[in-house]
């Protein structure tokens, strides 16, 4: 069955490395993500959002993640599999989730006061942990972008806090905000493409060997953006965090690693690719089975060379 995510984290922890968790919304994603973990041998951690329980159904989904435990075990390799709520925003969604079979929740109150953040991540805490579900919880708020609207300023998480409040909550990780943010346009043109490892460090220095959770890790391949470009797409400065610096992170104290639109640009970047190159077809697998290929391979390249995973299955 489904796992939570202790048993992983401690060992990425100590074993220097960060579990994938990668976000999906449809049948293809899901299959990517499970073939590449089956190939690499990576445990994984398949989330679901807020948006995608609007567009999927989330009773749906759920099926489709335990599904995804036998389907890893048909490929030859029966990959520890987490199913994760992704920015939980309330405590009736965490139990909803928990109680319907969800190994894994987020509760994210990092909008709120300090001392609200901490009073609902402790009540879900308290709730989760009876049903052998874990919690992450988030400190810092990650610069956000509407629409076209270029990222916000971010709340750095203070290092002060850190150990005051994964000490009250009892969470089981904590999503900290260095310098990502979600979405595929991550920095300003011409602004420094640096995420604040320095602040990631002192973070560890405060809560040594707990785990720290990495949102917004998206790198924004720029092959995938040309590709996207290329074949009729408009994506303008679209740019993401780099490579280098997350396989750092995923050295430290950083265990979870979440990915979601680097996976939008490679199904966007081959589907048009198709569609505009085989302008007559229109079976569906025809250009969602590429996509899905080119999925695969990216969650298999973040693996191997960004997160360390491949082989901790
Ligand atoms: O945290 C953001 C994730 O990429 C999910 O986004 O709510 O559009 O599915 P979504
Ligand atoms: P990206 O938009 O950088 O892929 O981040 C995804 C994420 O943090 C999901 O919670
Ligand atoms: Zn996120």
């Amino acid at each position: 069955g489904l796992v939570n995510s202790r048993d992983l984290f401690a060992k990425a922890v100590s074993g220097g490395y960060a579990i994938p968790a990668y976000n999906f919304n449809n049948l293809e994603q899901l299959q990517a993500i499970i073939m590449a973990c089956a190939e690499t041998s990576s445990p994984v951690i398949l989330q679901v959002s807020k948006g995608a329980r609007n567009y999927a159904n989330q009773t749906l989904l759920r099926h489709l993640a335990a599904g995804a435990v036998e389907y890893a075990a048909e490929l030859g390799c029966a990959v520890p599999i987490v199913l994760h709520l992704d920015h939980g925003d309330s405590f009736e969604l965490c139990k909803d989730c928990i109680e319907t079979g969800f190994s894994s929740v987020m509760i994210d109150g990092s909008h709120l006061s300090y001392d609200e953040n901490v009073k609902l991540t402790r009540k879900v805490v308290e709730f989760a942990h009876q049903h052998d579900v874990t919690v992450e919880g988030e400190l810092g708020v990650l610069a956000g972008i509407e629409d076209d609207v270029h990222a916000a300023e971010h709340t750095y998480t203070e290092p002060d806090q850190v150990e005051d409040f994964v000490g009250k909550t009892g969470v089981d990780s904590l999503a900290i905000a260095i310098g990502t943010s979600h979405g595929a346009f991550k920095f300003k043109p011409g602004e420094d493409h640096k995420i604040r490892l320095d602040i990631l460090a002192e973070i560890e220095k405060r809560i040594p060997g707990f785990p720290i959770v990495l949102h917004g890790a998206s790198s924004v391949p720029q092959d995938l953006v040309q590709m996207i470009n290329a074949h009729g797409g408009k994506l303008k400065d679209a740019v993401g965090i780099g490579e280098d610096q997350l396989r750092e992170a995923a050295r430290s104290a950083v265990c979870k690693i979440n990915i979601d639109s680097d996976g939008r640009l490679a199904m966007t970047a081959a589907v048009r690719k198709v569609l505009d190159e085989k302008p007559e077809e229109f079976d569906p697998r025809k250009y969602l089975g590429p996509a899905r290929e080119a999925l695969k391979e990216l969650y298999k390249h973040k693996i191997i060379n960004v997160l360390g995973s491949n082989g901790k299955a």
